[in-house]
């Protein structure tokens, strides 16, 4: 006997005179109706106490999906009030137990290899979008190898030779922006800065080709890429959205482009006026083991750190130039600082002026505090993991997430959380002094309790942040040189969108603009 004919039993004799369509419907409707009851009465009737608390809801598998999707840290800060800083959801069928404070970030980012992976929790949105064979599609000493490699290719010597290549693009962009016409105007920021990001990234560690080719057949591929970055793929990996087959034909395409420019310039080093990027870096490395690194695996590499860096710098870029524009007397401040460090005319920006700006980094530090570009990161568990004061034990098959965002806008660490004040960080030291280890990518801070953490930390911890710093500084530094901003409308930064991968502010969140010499 099928599930739909108990289901329908209650009917009785009035089963055969119903069509078949009603019936499925009704025996739709009554399978949701005792699903909804079942869920609900296991959830009060069966308390596990040596788990973590589940929170409550209706629906099975669509479980707290909805709340946390429309906004995670309302839906954590709800929760951690009512359960604690250890507490499970459902997010489409899977369990998510989120660990918060910073015991919890230290939890899961100091999560051993044995009981947690990053591989498993993200692979099959990642692996189609970089390509095999790197970051979350092999083992994760391999990956450590591969983030050392990465990590080669960002030094002092090459930030110095990309401060100019990315203000020579952030200039080049506004010369030619129809947004930037005349002595002032309006510009929506979520429409110039992805292109902006990607100039600057593009011309200085992808390479002179990767940039060139932007203005022509590259940037399709990397739109049709960018749609396999969606939160869809994150859950259902296995449905065949349509924006999938374009994003598995650019991605061999891109891979294919890598590995031409590769070749070409082994044929001819001097080419391509060798300059110091990721590309040059990586070509002809070996593992530890012996084996070399395929041109395919370089590619794939290059394809990663494209997509790792465009999403993160792209936020970070818009919400510092939101908060500026809400602020204009931060900058006031920001010219004034350049001037002096650069003079009254201010020279041509270089890495060395970065490090003596403090007002600029602790902007750049406060909107990091304030708009992590990643609410949720996570880990599937692979052992049983002890949560050490609550005594609950999380099973393998669960999913653990941290959310630095979260304590760095709780004000048992920040005083007025809300306000976006970068002089908070006067005093502060650098978050990464105090002691070191190397998870196989070179000594990175310990310290993983923190509240505050942008850039993760443990084995997976970012090895972009400096880059992302000269990036990040270079743009803006050009930004404040050139014009005065303000917000149009109440004057209020838009708020955030959840919508995408990375949290963005709701489109187009314009700023007004006045050129300083018209
Ligand atoms: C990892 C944040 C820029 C490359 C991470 C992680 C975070 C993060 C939180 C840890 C993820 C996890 O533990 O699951 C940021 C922010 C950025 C930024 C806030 C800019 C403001 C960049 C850039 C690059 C980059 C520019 C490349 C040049 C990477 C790589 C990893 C990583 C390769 C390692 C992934 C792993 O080991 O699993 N980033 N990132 N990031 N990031 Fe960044």
């Amino acid at each position: 006997m099928g599930v739909l004919s108990v289901l329908l039993m209650p009917l009785g004799p009035w089963q055969g005179e119903l069509s078949t369509p009603v019936l499925v419907a009704v025996g739709t409707f009554a399978f949701i109706v005792v699903s909804v009851v079942v869920n609900v009465l296991s959830q009060l009737l069966f308390k596990d106490k040596a788990k973590p608390p589940m929170v409550f809801h209706y629906f099975p598998f669509f479980g707290s999906t909805v709340v946390y999707g429309m906004d995670p840290y309302a839906f954590f800060e709800a929760n951690q009030k009512k359960h604690g800083d250890v507490f499970t959801f459902i997010l489409l069928g899977k369990k998510i137990t989120v660990c918060l404070g910073p015991q919890g970030n230290d939890f899961v980012f100091n999560g051993k290899l044995a009981e947690v992976s990053a591989e498993e929790a993200y692979t099959h949105l990642t692996t189609p979008v970089f390509g095999e064979g790197v970051v979350y599609d092999c083992p994760n000493h391999r990956l450590m190898e591969q983030k050392k490699f990465m990590k080669f290719g960002l030094t002092i010597e090459t930030f110095k030779t990309y401060v100019p290549l990315i203000v020579d693009q952030v200039e080049d962009y506004i010369k030619k922006s129809k947004y930037f016409k005349g002595g002032k105007g309006t510009v929506p920021l979520t429409e110039i800065i992805p292109e902006i990001t990607i100039f600057t990234a593009s011309r200085s560690l992808q390479g002179k080709e990767v940039r060139d080719a932007l203005d022509g057949s590259f940037a399709a591929l990397y739109h049709d890429l960018d749609l396999g970055f969606n939160p869809m793929n994150f859950m259902f990996p296995w449905f065949p959205f349509p924006g999938n087959k374009r994003r598995d034909a650019a991605q061999r395409k891109m891979a294919r482009f890598y590995m031409d420019i590769i070749q070409r310039r082994r044929k001819d080093p001097n080419s391509a006026a060798k300059e110091q990027d990721m590309l040059w870096n990586l070509m002809d490395r070996s593992y530890k083991d012996g084996t070399p690194i395929s041109d395919k695996e370089v590619a794939h590499m290059m394809i990663a750190l494209l997509m790792a860096g465009q999403h993160t710098s792209m936020a970070t870029t818009t919400w510092t130039l939101l908060h500026l524009a809400e602020q204009p007397h931060i900058v006031a401040d920001l010219y004034k600082e350049q001037q002096e460090v650069c003079g009254l005319e201010p020279r041509p920006l270089a890495y060395d002026d970065l490090a003596k700006m403090p007002l600029l980094n602790n902007v750049i530090r406060e909107v990091l505090r304030m708009h992590p570009p990643i609410h949720s990161i996570m880990r599937k568990v692979k052992a049983p993991m002890t949560v050490k004061d609550k005594g609950y034990v999380i099973p393998p098959g669960y999913h653990v997430l941290a959310a630095p965002g979260a304590s760095a806008m709780d004000e048992k660490y920040f005083k007025n959380p809300k306000e976006f004040d970068p002089h908070r960080w006067d005093a502060v030291e650098d978050e990464d002094s105090g002691e070191t280890f190397d998870f196989g990518f070179g000594l990175i801070s310990k310290g993983t309790a923190s509240p505050y953490l942008p850039f993760g930390a443990g084995r997976h911890r970012c090895i972009g942040e400096q880059f992302a710093n000269v990036q990040l500084g270079s743009i803006i530094a050009t930004f404040t040189r050139e014009f005065e901003f303000a917000l149009p409308g109440d004057g209020k930064v838009p708020p955030p969108d959840y919508t995408s991968m990375i949290t963005l502010p709701t489109p187009p969140a314009s700023v007004m603009w006045k050129r300083r010499n018209p």
